[in-house]
Order: structure tokens, then sequence, then C-alpha cells
């Protein structure tokens, strides 16, 4: 496997090596400085990731032009300082996978690129070394992810934190207690598909060792006027349309239901009970599932799902006024169900639902009410009932996440992490009550947040020994103030008018407001203002100059709201519910109690305020949500709404702050172990205190003195750009460092490879030369035995076959054999055999024979017919000449030729006078005369029947075979023969001498043609023959040294031939 670096240049991609892909690291300067310069595009594409480094940081639309730059390029998540301000993507970008949650576990925040991990891991973190509480807060408008972030922040926790000793189900509660909370909290409207109608904020207990252990829900202010009216294209609570969609049959048929959110009237208001992107059916599957996990009992569901329909039946009671114009219930039905599922008197129900009463002087009074009045009763029951079913819900979720080691020491000993998810500034064409608590509610926690940050801040200065430079911001507390300020503020006078006697209403509210308040600068009504604002309000309004921007807010409502009337009687049959869970949302107490319940804006002060409190005992992080467009479309980014909402969560008050002065901080450790490869001091290692390594390495990069300060613990760097150059400059030396890595594991890598190719060699080698040892002492060791036997059977050779022998003669027969194989005579003349041993005698002896007929029997094949006919007439010189003639030796190897004269060297005239007798043989030879012995020379021609003897062109003489008596030859080595011609008379000229040099081959032939094979006499000494009539003539031969033939004195032919000494 070869090392791959990748390098990041923005570091804002996770990206995994992919282990088949070859990494494309620059090598060579050409290659870095193209790396380099990516890195520098990049960040002109890809903004900065952190708004502190922004040049221009007090220019809105540089922000902004920051923001869109990445959310174009998918990134969704920017920091100020520690502040992370998300986009929503309004689609799934895969970033929150476990993968991703590993790789921002355990990292420093900023060496990683922005992302709500890297938050959650660093509370997390900062929860555990330093024990503090902490809390994170999420705030944004309505659908720019807070309740997402939430949820993902819950599933990190969930996932990578260690799982608790006992009661390990609390994650599991943790996580199952938002479907139930946004089932019953969270509803559809114009802006959100899932818009949480109620604040929240979560609390995770962690025991000592990390793991969550417990948590705690505190809900504000549900919108429950959304329970009996919908603005058009919005919808009730989820919860209602899931029963209804995915609730089972039998259970509908319970509750008096039916499959149809059409015909309840508290569902259709807002028209528009279908939504595409929800599925209701499966959500109430989620949902009920999830009430299992977070410990409802099948009992309590049954309770719950009749509250849930019975809400939708009070929704369709009617009424109908009677002669007096009091309302009368007219819908039978609706009511035996509400009896049953609230298991109230139905009587009393009916009176509530018709009646009102009152308390004069100790008396009951029921007082019948109108048809508008019998609406409203009929309303606010349903608000109640819900909303407080909702908080009873929240209480019950509690229990179920309480940790159930309460009393064990490490409950003592836990810390704990807070999560806000609370409902961001809300402006709209109509602002009415909600959202002036809502507003109020943001004003609040901008107030913490500045006062927050800015304390973090100067603590951080004062830690760190630096000149604080007061930072110039707008405080809010004067908003804040004109709200819930004694007496003075709004609350304060809007309980006023709700809680005295007589007329008081919306206006007279206005009014009073305008009294007490006129000389506010952030508060103007109709009245109040000068003549060119008064165009934009009406009389019923009044405006607020928030510290986000101006709000102008309707008074209708307002008293009703916060007054939150439910009539008595209606109480009354409540709290007698046998339904268990109703019974606990309307105690008893509450009737007895004779002081006027806390109004809703106090009550929700007061939560405020408590929230305020728990989150100043924390150690905040915020998460600033922002919603990118109205659509909910992915990729738009709607620069107006953008802006709104930059101005709103007050983001450039915070990176004012944050600038105030210095850009960037950073722990000596992380900055020096950041940068330390740029200077050759620092690097690898810094010996000394990382804040002398820091001082070297600055003044290594040249920084001046303005544009640093050396704190405490940290580094100060007033502007960015001293940084990016920093930046650039360590993503130059990365490229080589990153080339020098390569190579060192290049040749670690190859090493290894080498080492272990060497150590198997050896091995291979090691185990080759001991299998090649053994084989050859075992072949010594058969060697040895071997010759052993063949010496043991030497020995007893002579002796009868025994085993101690048996080998030695075996292997003598074989290797005799063997070697006859390689040994036998290559042709019927070799007589050579080799010695066989003596039990292989006869074998041998029969192998010759048949050795030498296979020989024969191949040469007789290979034979031609001439020269058979050769050896034939060879074999027939052989029988007369063989030791009898001195040259007949030398005609042995010679062969005998078919003729000595072709028919061209005969003459015509006799082969004419031969007519059709063929000549068999032709030779020139010798006559010598009979007399004088004069030499002649003749042609001796043999033809079937006689022996021609021709001179030149004429026929000499004839001899008939059947006239040839016989031949005669001396022993020696001469060529002369005489032909013994048989006379009958005297014409006859007697016999013939002649010579032939081939004399031994024209003997033969003619003895063959003429088969006088035995009449050939070899005679020593001297020769008589015929030489005429009564005339005999004789040759003497003697042997001498020179071939003589001549007349000897006495009248015979005297021939001397040469010895030959071949006899
Ligand atoms: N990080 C994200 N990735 C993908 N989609 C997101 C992300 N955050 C939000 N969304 C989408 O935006 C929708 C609205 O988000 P969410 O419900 O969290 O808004 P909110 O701020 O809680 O609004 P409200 O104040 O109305 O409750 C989600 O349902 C989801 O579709
Ligand atoms: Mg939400």
């Amino acid at each position: 496997m070869a090392l791959q670096v990748e390098l990041i240049p923005t570091g804002e991609i996770i990206r995994v090596v992919h282990p088949h892909r070859p990494c494309k690291l620059a090598l060579g300067s050409d290659g870095v400085r193209v790396t380099m310069e990516s890195a520098l595009t990049a960040r002109d594409r890809v903004g900065v990731q952190d708004f502190v480094l922004l040049e221009n940081f007090t220019s809105e639309a540089a922000f902004i032009d920051n923001l869109r730059r990445r959310f174009r390029e998918n990134l969704i998540y920017t920091y100020i300082g520690p502040v992370l301000v998300s986009v929503n993507p309004y689609r799934d970008l895969q970033i929150y996978s476990r993968q991703h949650m590993e790789r921002y576990r355990g990292v420093s925040f900023y060496e990683v690129p922005p992302h709500l991990f890297a938050v959650a891991d660093t509370v997390y973190r900062a929860l555990r070394t330093e024990r503090r509480d902490q809390a994170v807060m999420i705030s944004g408008e309505s659908g720019a992810g807070k309740t997402e972030a939430t949820k993902r922040l819950l599933q990190f926790y969930a996932e990578t934190c260690p799982a608790p000793e006992r009661g390990g189900a609390v994650r599991d509660r943790l996580l199952q207690s938002n479907p139930v909370l946004e089932a019953f909290g969270n509803a559809k409207t114009l802006r959100n598909d899932n818009s949480s109608r109620f604040g929240k904020y979560m609390d995770v207990q962690f025991d000592f060792k990390g793991a969550p252990v417990g948590g705690h829900i505190l809900s504000y202010l549900l919108e429950k006027s959304r329970v009996v009216h919908q603005n058009h294209g919005e919808r009730n609570f989820h919860v209602f349309y899931q029963l209804l969609e995915g609730g089972e049959e039998e259970t509908l048929r319970r509750l008096g239901l039916e499959r149809n959110a059409q015909s309840y009237l508290y569902l259709v208001k807002g028209q528009c009970a279908k939504v595409s992107s929800i599925n209701d059916k499966s959500d109430w599957k989620v949902v009920r599932k999830a009430l299992t996990v977070i410990d409802f009992s099948e009992d309590e569901v049954e309770d719950l799902l009749s509250i849930v329909a019975s809400v939708l039946h009070l929704g369709n009671i009617h009424f109908a006024a009677d002669e007096d114009s009091n309302a009368q219930v007219t819908t039978e039905n609706q009511l035996k169900y509400l009896t049953r599922l609230l298991g109230v008197e139905g009587s009393t129900l009916r009176e509530a639902l018709t009646h009102r009463k009152i308390i004069a002087k100790g008396e009951e009074l029921l007082s019948p009410l109108n048809l508008e009045q019998a609406a409203y009763a009929r309303d606010a029951l349903a608000k109640a009932v819900y909303s407080r079913t909702f908080t009873w819900l929240v209480g019950k979720i509690n229990r179920s996440l309480a940790s159930k080691d309460a009393e064990s020491p490490s409950w003592r000993s836990t810390t704990v992490l807070g999560l806000l998810d609370i409902y961001g500034f809300e402006v709209f064409q109509h602002n009415s009550f909600e959202q002036f608590c809502i507003n109020y509610c943001n004003e609040k926690l901008q107030q913490l947040f500045i006062e927050l940050t800015l304390k973090s801040e100067q603590e951080e200065y004062e830690a760190e020994g630096i000149a604080w430079e007061p930072v110039q911001y707008f405080n809010n507390k004067i908003i804040c103030d004109l709200v819930e300020e004694k007496f003075k503020g709004i609350i304060s006078i809007l309980d006023e008018e709700c809680l005295r006697p007589g007329e008081a209403t919306d206006l007279t509210f206005l009014e009073k407001s305008e009294d007490t308040i006129k000389h506010h600068p952030h508060f103007l009504t109709h009245k109040l203002a000068d003549q060119r604002t008064r165009k934009s309000l009406d009389r019923g309004e009044f405006r607020l100059l928030h510290y986000a921007g101006e709000v102008t807010y309707s008074v209708t409502g307002f008293l009703d709201k916060n007054n939150d009337l439910l009539f008595r009687n209606l109480k009354e049959t409540m709290c007698s519910s046998k339904n268990p869970i109703m019974s606990q949302c309307f105690d008893r107490s509450e009737l007895s109690d004779k002081k006027r319940p806390e109004t809703v804006a106090t009550q929700f002060k007061m939560s405020l305020l408590q929230l305020v409190e728990i989150l100043k005992s924390k150690e905040p992080a915020y998460i600033r949500c922002i919603k990118p467009n109205d659509a909910k479309q992915p990729s738009r980014f709607d620069e107006v709404l953008v802006r709104h909402q930059v101005k709103y969560l007050g983001l450039m008050e915070n990176l004012r702050v944050r600038r105030a002065g210095f850009a960037y901080r950073r722990k000596y450790e992380a900055f020096l172990q950041r940068y330390k490869s740029l200077c050759s001091e620092t690097w690898p290692t810094w010996p000394g205190r990382p804040q002398d390594g820091v001082a070297v390495l600055v003044r290594h990069l040249g920084y001046k003195p303005e544009e640093y300060k050396m704190g405490r613990t940290k580094i100060f760097i007033r502007f960015p750009k001293t940084l990016f150059a920093t930046e650039d400059a360590l993503e130059v030396r990365r490229q080589s460092l990153a080339t020098q890595i390569q190579a060192t594991w290049r040749g670690y890598h190859w090493r290894q490879k080498f080492l272990r190719v060497k150590r198997s060699a050896i091995c291979i080698q090691s185990w080759w030369r001991g299998t090649l040892g053994r084989r050859k002492a075992a072949k010594r060791k058969w060697a040895a035995e071997t010759i052993r036997r063949l010496i043991r059977g030497f020995i007893l050779r002579h002796a009868p076959r025994c085993p101690e022998n048996a080998f030695f003669l075996d292997h003598v027969r074989t290797s005799f054999l063997f070697n006859l194989r390689r040994q036998l005579p290559q042709n019927v003349l070799d007589t050579s055999w080799p010695t066989p041993p003596p039990a292989l005698r006869e074998a041998s002896e029969l192998l010759r024979e048949l050795c030498m007929k296979n020989m024969v029997w191949k040469y007789c094949r290979s034979i031609s017919p001439e020269w058979k006919q050769q050896l034939q007439q060879k074999a027939v010189a052989s029988e007369i000449f063989k030791g009898k003639k001195d040259n007949y030796p030398q005609s042995v190897p010679r062969l005998f030729i078919s003729t000595r004269l072709g028919t061209d060297e005969i003459s015509p005239k006799v082969l004419q006078a031969l007519g059709s007798e063929p000549i068999q043989y032709a030779v020139p030879v010798v006559k010598y005369d009979r007399k004088g012995y004069k030499p002649r020379s003749r042609q001796l021609l043999l033809t079937p029947n006689a022996i021609i003897i021709v001179e030149d062109t004429k026929v000499k003489q004839r001899i008939d075979y059947a006239n040839l008596t016989g031949i005669s030859v001396s022993s020696l080595s001469d060529s002369l023969f005489v032909l013994h011609v048989q006379r009958e008379d005297n014409k006859q000229k007697g016999d013939v001498v002649l010579q032939s040099d081939h004399v031994i081959e024209t003997l033969t032939k003619t003895a063959l043609s003429a088969d006088r094979v035995n009449n050939i006499n070899i005679n020593q000494g001297s020769i008589t023959f015929a030489g005429g009539p009564g005339r005999d003539g004789i040759i003497d031969f003697t042997p001498g040294s020179e071939l003589l033939i001549a007349k000897a004195k006495n009248g015979h032919l005297a021939v001397v031939a040469p010895r030959l000494n071949s006899r």
C-alpha cells in the first residue's frame, strides 16, 4: 500500500482518499505553485470560514457576499469566532454521517472546517474537561433550521458519547422525545412544514464519565390559538392529522373519529389538511413507537388519544340560539363522545358549554351564554385542554428522561448540557400578542448574547494581559426594560388593564401605554408618531423599535390572549374528569385559589427570566440559523431575506465585538503546532516554552510589532491579511513536506518490502538447501547400501543364488543386458559381442544368433538385384579362384562390371553378324598367336551360346559353349588364360590363348555363361594347349619381379608373373 497524502487547501471538504485512485500530489516546484494558487483561488471562491478574517469586517455587503460564496459551494457553516452561523441548505448534504462525527471528535475547533459537530464536540469536551455546565443557544427565523440543528446535536451525543453503565435507554429516550414533542408541538406553517410552535430548552445530563444519564425539557409558550384556528395554507398540530391518517380502524372507532380530516372544523381552517412533504401515516408509526420508548403505558396512550380526539369533537360542537338568544348544543353525538372520552358528566358539560358561572357575594349564579360566547367558551376549552395536555406531556417526558440514579454519588457529579431551540425574531404583516412575546424573548436573548460575548471577550483580554479597547455596541437593555419593567413596562400595563375592573379593552390598553411611555424612544403609536410616520401606523397599533428593526403590533386580542380566560364552570367540569391526564391537568386547587392566575405575558416573562438565569449559569455556545429563501428551495440565496436575518440575528454586531481588537487569536501551543514547520528553529520540535517558540516563529515570519500582540497564553493577530500570508506560506510548505513524507514513506515502504523479500529468499534458500542436502544424504546412503550389497554379492557371486548375492547377480545381468543394448554389432561382419556373465551365457548366445539373423535379414532385405548378381558372381569367383590364383585377392574389392565395351565400341558388322544373339558381356582382350605368340588386340564377346572373338570388324572365332571343354589359367598373378576347344575336325583352329586385364571377372562371367564353373583349371608351372592340328603349345609360368610375356628359346611362351605375396 502506498501512503496517500491529500492536501485540501481550504480544509473545507472531507475527502476520503480513494485507495485505487492515485493521489495527484504536486511534486516539484511547478506542482507546488499550481496547488498553492488553487488554494488562493479556493479562498476567493469559497470565502473565509471565519467572518473575523474578513478584511472589511464592518461591511454588511462583504459579510453577505462571504455567506453567498460559501452557500454556493454547499458550505453552509461559517464561524464568527466561536459562534456558528448556519444557512439552511434545504437539501441533504450528507454531512452528518458517522464518518463526519468521527472526523470532528477530539480535534481542535479551528483545525477543521466549520461544522455543527465541531461545536458539539467542543462543547462536550469543555463539559468533560472543565466540568462546567454548557448551553448551546440555537436561534433563527422560522424554517432556518434550529430544530434540525438540535436533532443533529442530540444525534451526535447519542452516537459518540460512551453509554452509561446503567440506564442505557436514556439515549433512546432523548432521541425519541423529539418525534412526540414535534407531533404535539409542531405544525405546518407558511414558512416551515415542520414549524415548532413552542420554545424548547432541553437539558442533557452527563455523568462524570461523559455518558448521558438523564434529561429535562422546558417548554415555552405553545401557540395554542392554532388548536382552534389556522391561517390559510397552514395546519393544526401534526398529531391530529397523524392520528386520523395512521390510527388503526379500531382505535378510530373507539374514539368516534372518521378517517377524514375534512370532517373536523378545527382541521380545515387553513384549507390545507394534506401536505405533499408530510407523510402523516408513517409519522404516526414513529410517534406510536416513540411513545412506548418514553415509558407510555397502553392506558396512558389511550387517555392521551382520547384527549386529542375530544379536541376534534369539541371543534365540531355546534350551537343554536333558543328564543332567548341563548346558545344550545345541537350536536348531541359529539357531546356523547366528549362525555365518554373526557370522562365527564354529559349534563355538566352541556351546561358548562352554554352557561357561565358567576360568583357574586358568595353566591353562584349561572348566566346563559349567547352563540358568540358559547363558541368562545368552547374554543377556550379546546385550547386549554390541548395546551395543558402538552404541558403534561412535557412533564411525562421529563419523568421518563429523569436520571434513575438521582441518589447515586455519580448523580451529584453530573454536568448539564442545555440545548435551546427557540423561535427567532418574527415580523409578519400583522403582528399580534404572540409575536410580541416572541420578539421580547429574542430581545432578552440578544441582550444575554451581547453581554456574554462582550464579557467573554473582555475576560479573555484581561486574562491575557492585553489592554481592553472599549467597543461601541448597541445595548438593547432599553428595549427589554420597555417591555418588562415593573409598572412602566408594556407587560405591566397590559396586566393592569386585564386585572382592573370596568370596561378594559385592547384600545384602553393602548391608550394607557401611550400615556405611560410616551417619551420612550423605542415606542411609537399613531398618536405619538410624527406626521410622516403616522401614515404607516393604524390607530389600533403600536410600534417597537427592536434592536433588529421596527415591528408594528396590532393590539387586537392582546387582553384576551393575555388573560387566557377559561370560565369557571368549564374548569370545574374538567376537574371532575375521569381521564387521568385531564384530572392531572385541571387541579381542584385551582378552583379554591382565590388569587387570580398569572397572566400569560407575566408567566412568559417569568419563565424567560428563569431561562436567562439558567443560561447565564452555563458556558454559552451559539448557533445562528439563517434561511436562504422563503420558498424552501435548495441553492437559492435571496439576498434581501438573508440581509434581514443577518440584521435580526445581530450578526454584524457580534462580528464587530469580536473584531474590536484582534482578528485572530490562538493558544501558543496551537499556533506553534500549526505553523512550526515554517521556521527551521521551531521545526520539527521546539524544545522550550511554546510562547518563546511563537516569538521566534513570528520574528522569522517578519510580523511587524503593530500586527500582533503576545498575551499570556495566546497570540493575538490584528489583521486577517497577516494570517493569510502565514497560511499561504504554510500551504507551500505543506506541499514540500508532503513530498518529503511521501519520499520517506516510499523509502521506508520499499525497504520493508525489500527486507521482507530478502527474508523470504533466505528462508526459501535454506529450505531448498536443506532439501538438497537431505536428498544428497539419502542418495549417498542408498549408494553406500547398494555398493555394500554389490560387494557382498560379488564375494558370493559363485555361490548359489541367495538373498546376499541376488542383488549382485541381478545387477550383473541387467547391466549386461543394458550394456549389450549399447554394444550390439553394427553389421554382419562385426563379430564383436560383450562377454556375458556365466548365468547368461546361453541367453547371450541365443541373443547373438538372433541379432545376427536379424542383421542378415535386414541386409538381405536391403540388397538390390544388381548387387545380388554381383555377389553371386563374386561368390562364384571366390569358389573358383580363392586361394588358387595370386591376383585373385586384388580382384575382390573391384566390382564386376556388366560389360566392359558398349555397343558403340563393337563394330556394327559384328553386331550384324550376331543377328539376334544378344551380347551379355564384352571385354577387350589380347590374343597370342599360337605359333609366334604375337599379341593381337581382340574383343571377347559372350552371348548366351558362345564366346565370340572379334578382330575389329569381323568375327575371328566363334566358340560355342558346347565346344568349350575347359579353361586354364596359372596360379600366378598374370592374366593369361587358355580357352580349350573341342577339336572335332581340323578346321578347328585349336585352343585360344588370351589375356584380359580383368581376368578374374572375364573368366567368372565366361564360366557362368558357359556353365563351366567346374572346368577352370588352375595350373602351376605350365599349361599345355592345342595349337593347331597335331601341334600343342606350352606356356611356362614363372614367378618373377615383373610381368614379362615372350616366346622363349624353347619355343614355349614364357610368362613371368610378379610375386604378390597374397597367398
Ligand atoms: N442542516 C440542514 N440540512 C438539510 N435540511 C435542513 C437543514 N436544516 C433545516 N433543513 C430543512 O429545513 C426545514 C426547516 O428546518 P427546522 O424545522 O429545523 O426549522 P426551525 O428553525 O426549527 O423552524 P421553526 O422555528 O419554524 O421551528 C427542515 O424540515 C429541513 O427540511
Ligand atoms: Mg423548529
